[in-house]
């Protein structure tokens, strides 16, 4: 018995502050081995008595499952020091973490519902160039040379005749060269204007275009596309009002506001105390711009309509700083997903 004890405080000493790998299995063969020191007393057994064997039997017995259980303790303590962890620091009861879940931008979002409308409309998609040239972005929508937005510091030019676009207008004129009457179609996209930035302006922002044009088109199929567009995206007691205005495309032309959906059109901050947002410019296709496009403007007729993304992506999730949009900030996009 005396035998027994001996070797496991020596094992327990040793089995403590081993520190390699190859000295445990060095440690399982001189203690466990075929010549191994509990071996050897297992063996002498059969030389005690009856009654002497059968407690130093068990006492030895207990002792090789607690050198094996020890040594593949040692094992794991050493297998994961060399990966360089600590037993402190793993917790495999603990949930994982997932790989974070991604979303699309506010803006993307709020272009995506205003093409659904429309295209639950009829209306078709379509992108155009955003370096444009004078022709496209200015003349052909009749835009005469004298405006100020043909200004170097209304527009961006790149060389001579060649720009950014400062509309999405420019695709109605593509659209029109390529194909006859009658179609509709919604045309979004980025925009450039010099602007200095600030909570409500940036040098790039995007837009929505809508043109449709057959052989009788009124004015009164522009009221009947807004309404359904603008019931659907700003709730179905929405109101609208159509203010006349000047456009060189269209005519007549107007901008077109709708209830407040803050306040229902009783009158708040966002409104300006008002009741009306402005939402977007709209109008009957100028006679002069199907001419531009080589269509007869005694046969055709249509309407086009276009509207700021940001504008109405910061009245519907109420951001007051169009800056938040270009900034990358997780802490402002998590909330959108
Ligand atoms: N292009 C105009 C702008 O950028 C917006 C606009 C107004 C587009 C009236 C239209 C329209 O198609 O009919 O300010």
């Amino acid at each position: 018995m005396s035998r027994i004890d001996e070797i496991k405080a020596a094992f327990e000493a040793e089995i403590s502050s081993c520190k390699r790998l190859e000295g445990l299995e060095e440690m399982k063969v001189r203690y466990l081995g075929r010549k191994g020191e509990l071996t050897s007393v297992l063996r002498s057994l059969s030389e005690l008595p009856e009654d002497e064997r059968r407690k130093a039997g068990m006492e030895a017995n207990k002792l090789k499952e607690l050198m094996n259980s020890g040594i593949e303790e040692a094992r794991t303590r050493l297998e994961m020091k060399s990966r360089g962890e600590k037993a402190s620091e793993m917790d495999v009861t603990l949930p994982g973490f997932g790989p974070p879940r991604g979303g699309l931008h506010p803006i993307t979002k709020t272009m995506g519902r205003i093409s659904e409308i429309f295209v639950s409309l009829g209306f078709r998609i379509a992108e155009g160039p955003e370096v444009e040239t004078e022709f496209y972005n200015f003349e052909a929508l009749n835009i005469p040379l004298d405006h100020p937005s043909r200004d170097g510091f209304d527009t961006f030019y790149i060389k001579g005749k060649t720009l950014l676009r400062s509309h999405t207008s420019n695709v109605q004129i593509h659209i029109m060269q390529k194909q006859k009457p009658p179609f509709q179609v919604l045309m979004p996209g980025r925009v450039y204007r010099p602007d200095a930035v600030d909570a409500t302006h940036s040098f790039m922002f995007h837009q929505v275009e809508g043109l449709m044009v057959d052989t009788d088109i009124s004015f009164a199929d522009l009221k009947g596309a807004l309404t359904l567009f603008c019931r659907s995206m700003f709730g179905e007691d929405t109101r609208m009002r159509f203010r006349p205005s000047f456009f060189p495309f269209t005519e007549p032309s107007a901008e077109v506001d709708i209830s407040c959906f803050i306040c229902k059109g009783k009158g708040c901050r966002v409104c300006k105390m008002s009741g009306w947002l402005e939402i977007m410019g709209a109008g009957l296709v100028d006679p002069k711009v199907f001419e531009a496009v080589g269509y007869d403007p005694g046969k055709y007729t249509g309407f086009a309509f276009g509207m700021g993304v940001e504008r109405i992506a910061m009245l519907l999730y109420g951001i007051n700083d169009i800056r938040l949009f270009y900034e990358n900030d997780v802490r402002f996009l998590r909330q959108f997903i």
